[in-house]
């Protein structure tokens, strides 16, 4: 079981980087790499660790980039589902009935923010293969920097099913803290973000914007560059998904 990280440090709330981001209670100045946001879950399974470290190396090759995020995904999809309520019903087994449980409520729902997010989703649904999927295109304005939706189609019901958002990279947090606005404004049971690697920065401004939203993530990076890329990260996902470079 992964706790939230700040849960298994026993930090503190008060933060040097966001609201819910706090220091571990160490002596000396606090260390990014191990700072500690209250609603971020730090996924350090083994394997997970291991499939990241491949993908990261800039000689992995499309193929094998491709696959391991697919591997991630499913393993990732395990942790993040981990809190599902479950439902008592009746079945038949060849040699008796007995009450077994089965996932309660509504589908879930994954959002891919276009075009990376797209990149997670088959492994998410090799996991999870009745869950409903959403997609947000957004783009960046180079006169505002801000970001414009060019897409949004979701499912329905969306107000009777949880959601998660999914985009392999949380750097600026600028797109995922407008979708995640977007899909709050349908008024889901609840939300989740998922992505492969995030940074402080990346952390602090999601949850300045979305206190709320837990974040699943197996790294936190060092920093953000002075182009929006996370340091040392794994370059350009989408572009390494889908051999654009
Ligand atoms: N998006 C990417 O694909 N990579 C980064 O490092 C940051 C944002």
């Amino acid at each position: 079981m992964v706790r939230p990280l700040a849960q298994r440090l026993r930090v503190p709330a008060a933060s040097p980087f966001g609201e819910n981001i706090s220091p571990p209670k160490e002596e000396g100045p606090p260390n990014p790499m191990t700072a500690t946001p209250a609603q971020v879950h730090l996924l350090d399974h083994p394997l997970v660790q291991h499939k990241l470290t491949l993908m990261r190396r800039k000689d992995a090759s499309t193929n094998s980039f491709r696959r391991l995020l697919n591997e991630l995904a499913m393993l990732m999809t395990y942790e993040v589902t981990r809190d599902m309520a479950l439902q008592d019903i009746e079945i038949e087994t060849p040699l008796e009935t007995m009450t077994a449980k089965v996932i309660d409520g509504k589908k879930l729902v994954f959002v891919s923010i276009l075009r990376a997010g797209t990149g997670i989703l088959d492994g998410m649904l090799s996991v999870v293969p009745g869950a409903r999927v959403g997609h947000i295109g957004l783009y960046r304005d180079p006169q505002t920097l801000k970001p414009v939706q060019y897409y949004f189609k979701m499912p329905s019901e969306i107000e009777e099913r949880d959601v998660i958002v999914v985009d392999p990279m949380l750097a600026t947090g600028n797109s995922a803290i407008a979708a995640v606005e977007k899909v709050k404004a349908l008024g889901p049971k609840s939300v989740k973000f998922l992505c492969l690697l995030t940074c402080p920065e990346g952390i602090a401004a999601m949850q300045k914007a979305h206190p709320d939203v837990p974040i699943y993530t197996a790294a936190i990076d060092r920093q953000l560059n002075d182009h929006g890329y996370i340091l040392p990260g794994l370059g350009d996902a989408g572009d390494r998904i889908f051999g654009t470079k």
